[in-house]
């Protein structure tokens, strides 16, 4: 089954015979082309059975990829290290290759398609060969068919993810519905999204392996109108396991955009960044909210809320955490699903207290990436305890001690170290996590890691100044993405990295479906931005945010039943103190004061990035929003 090096294009027998289930000519065309093109040793198909995810575990183990935890303490679960220069997605080598530079836009790194397929496929013109021949020799390319969304319902979309890494096929079975069944679904002739992925590190005859191959050169591609995937280079997260951002978000939201027509009152749909979760009252009452916060500040945990114990009758279920695909219903409200099946979440900061529906999550059955290994066996991350194990292998399977962090501020897991967990193992579920109608949302909420200015929570007059806000929203970087970290940057809609289209063709979309489901008589949802990350004088957070984000969260829930109050500012309508349920929680006014306080200085400087955002996306940017601006700089003034 060896390609020979002399015999690169004819592809290996293996692709040419898939097994006999396999009905789809095209799929199969292709896959016979990747693997000539890539040299595989050999092909996979997966069939995403727990057998089959078993012996790819085993095998990863034997690799030295995985390390199997202990299994009283941690049954079936794995450690994976990463290489240290494959740890965050990439996003400076991360491209939307549109036909044309302006429909991409400013926001994103272009390529001519044409230029970006001889450089990954077909080779350059000078004789330099394409990235991808070859990158799998002495590999096993496996095939990953996938449903983002229920298996076989109307909302959702199937991918096909051809990968020389097991470490990304395991993943996959538990961030999606994977294997056989996708393919029964896609029948003879379905439509799929080629999702076309390699680790870029050919094997030569004999050679050893290492733990986890990945290349200094890296490519996240999007090919937008032929809806195609290319990544290369990387093992790691959102660069590796395409139906995530590349295909939820960035493919998705070009989808959902072409969906719309403006003209003829079609709204299309929405991909976002977003967490959904349900907030049932203590009247019984269940209210559907979504959240857009950008990556690292805080969706998996505001999905997964305990409320504290005075607010005791409230729940929080979560259906989402990462990504939402929203469409409007027939009867104009709008609907949210969940398009993943599993939660690759941060790991550090998650314990017993900030969410215990975390720690349940991740107690079995779960792939931890970069985290440290305990002497029994176990994982710790900083955060899970207030006092570290006396002694570690840390996630580059170094020696660790608390005296050496000390020393040296050398941290035991890497702060993008993550979990990969099913869905189904969150005891705060929602019932309707999995149903192809999806939720009604009430509320959307917009929210950054900001240390200044921005208060606790903030409702917008109306739609168009909510899109406003969610489209000016700042946020300092973080660990998830490569590059300085805590640096303030405008992030629209927490959706910067990952909208696949030009960002002021983005706004628009939002404006026009807003415009059309209310000329159909629709109640929008109410559009509020929070801010769980404002920092004192010494330099600690002043909120104290997780299970006590309940607090904002009923007043949010009760601006939407019509029942809590709050005053009018520049920026929008905050609660006073009294507005909200301080119950069980020392926090006085003055400390209040430190979250909600608008503060026109630092506000005006705010305006700043907001103009220079908007020159960065003059071109085509809706008039509405300037408008806002000029409105909300008045108010300031006044
Ligand atoms: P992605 O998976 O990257 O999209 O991240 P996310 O938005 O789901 O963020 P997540 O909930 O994983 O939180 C990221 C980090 O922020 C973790 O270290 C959390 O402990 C921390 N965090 C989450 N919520 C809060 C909060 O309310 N207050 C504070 N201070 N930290 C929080
Ligand atoms: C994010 O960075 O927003 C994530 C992690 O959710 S990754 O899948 O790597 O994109
Ligand atoms: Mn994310």
């Amino acid at each position: 089954m060896t390609a020979s090096p002399t015999n690169r294009f004819l592809a290996p027998d293996a692709a040419a015979r898939p097994p006999a289930h396999v009905r789809h000519a095209k799929l199969i065309g292709w896959v016979a082309e990747m693997a000539a093109l890539t040299e595989a040793k050999d092909v996979y198909w997966c069939d995403g059975s727990d057998a089959e995810y078993e012996r790819l575990a085993a095998q990863l183990c034997a690799a030295g990829t995985f390390t199997r935890l202990d299994p009283t303490l941690r049954p079936r679960s794995y450690l994976a290290r990463s290489s240290p220069s494959d740890v965050a997605r990439v996003e400076d080598r991360t491209f939307i290759c549109s036909e044309r530079a302006e429909d991409a836009g400013p926001t994103n790194n272009w390529k001519a398609p044409a230029e970006m397929r001889a450089l990954l496929r077909t080779g350059l013109a000078d004789g330099t060969p394409p990235l991808f021949r070859g990158c799998m020799r002495g590999r096993t390319m496996y095939v990953v068919p996938f449903s983002m969304g229920p298996l076989g319902s109307e909302i959702a979309h199937i991918g096909v993810e051809l990968t020389d890494s097991a470490y990304v096929a395991v993943s996959m079975k538990i961030m999606t519905r994977m294997g056989r069944a996708v393919l029964e679904v896609l029948g003879n002739d379905g439509h799929f999204v080629p999702c076309m992925h390699s680790v870029g590190a050919p094997l030569a005859p004999g050679a050893k392996d290492v733990a986890w191959p990945c290349n200094p050169v890296k490519y996240i591609v999007h090919y937008p109108e032929t809806q195609e995937i290319w990544s290369y280079g990387s093992g790691y997260g959102g660069n590796a396991l395409l139906g995530k951002k590349c295909f939820a978000l960035r493919i998705a939201s070009n989808m959902g955009r072409d969906a719309a027509n403006a003209a003829e009152g079609r709204p299309g749909w929405l991909a976002e960044h977003m967490l959904i979760l349900g907030v049932t009252s203590p009247s019984g009452r269940k209210r559907h909210v979504a959240a857009a916060f950008p990556s690292a500040c805080g969706k998996t945990n505001f999905a997964m809320l305990i409320p504290p114990p005075t607010l005791s009758g409230w729940k929080v279920t979560t259906i989402g955490d990462d990504i939402a695909w929203i469409k409007p219903g027939k009867d104009g409200r709008l609907f949210a699903i969940n398009p993943e099946a599993g939660y690759f979440g941060v790991a550090p900061g998650t314990n017993e207290k900030t969410n215990p529906n975390c720690m349940a999550s991740v107690a079995h059955d779960t792939i931890f990436t970069n985290v440290a290994l305990t002497d029994d066996g176990d994982v710790w991350w900083e955060g899970m305890t207030d006092v570290p194990p006396a002694h570690l292998i840390d996630w580059q399977a170094r020696d660790w001690t608390p005296a050496l962090a000390k020393e040296t501020g050398v941290k035991a897991a890497h702060p993008n170290s993550r979990f990969t967990v099913a869905a189904t193992n969150n005891p705060a579920l929602d019932p309707a996590w999995d149903s192809p109608a999806g939720v009604p949302i009430d509320a959307f909420i917009f929210g950054g890691r900001r240390s200044t200015t921005v208060p606790l929570v903030t409702e917008a007059r109306d739609w168009t100044e909510g899109v406003y806000m969610a489209a000016t929203m700042g946020s300092e970087t973080t660990a998830a993405a490569g590059g300085a970290q805590g640096v303030v940057r405008r992030d629209p809609f927490a959706m910067l990295p990952f909208t696949g289209y030009n960002m002021s063709d983005y706004f628009q979309h939002w404006l026009d479906l807003g415009a059309i489901l209310a000329r159909s008589g629709a109640t929008l949802p109410k559009i509020f931005c929070v801010n769980w990350f404002r920092k004192g004088a010494d330099g600690k957070f002043v909120w104290p945010g997780y299970g006590e984000n309940m607090r904002v969260l009923r007043w949010i829930v009760e601006r939407v039943e019509g029942s809590a109050s709050g005053e009018l500012n520049a920026f929008g309508l905050t609660p006073r103190y009294r507005d909200l349920d301080w119950s069980g929680l020392d926090f006085d006014p003055a400390r209040y004061a430190l979250v909600s306080s608008v503060d026109r200085d630092a506000w005006a400087g705010e305006l700043v990035l907001h103009d220079e955002l908007f020159r960065q996306l003059a071109h085509r940017l809706p008039a509405e929003l300037p408008e806002v601006r000029g409105r909300l700089a008045a108010r300031l003034a006044g």
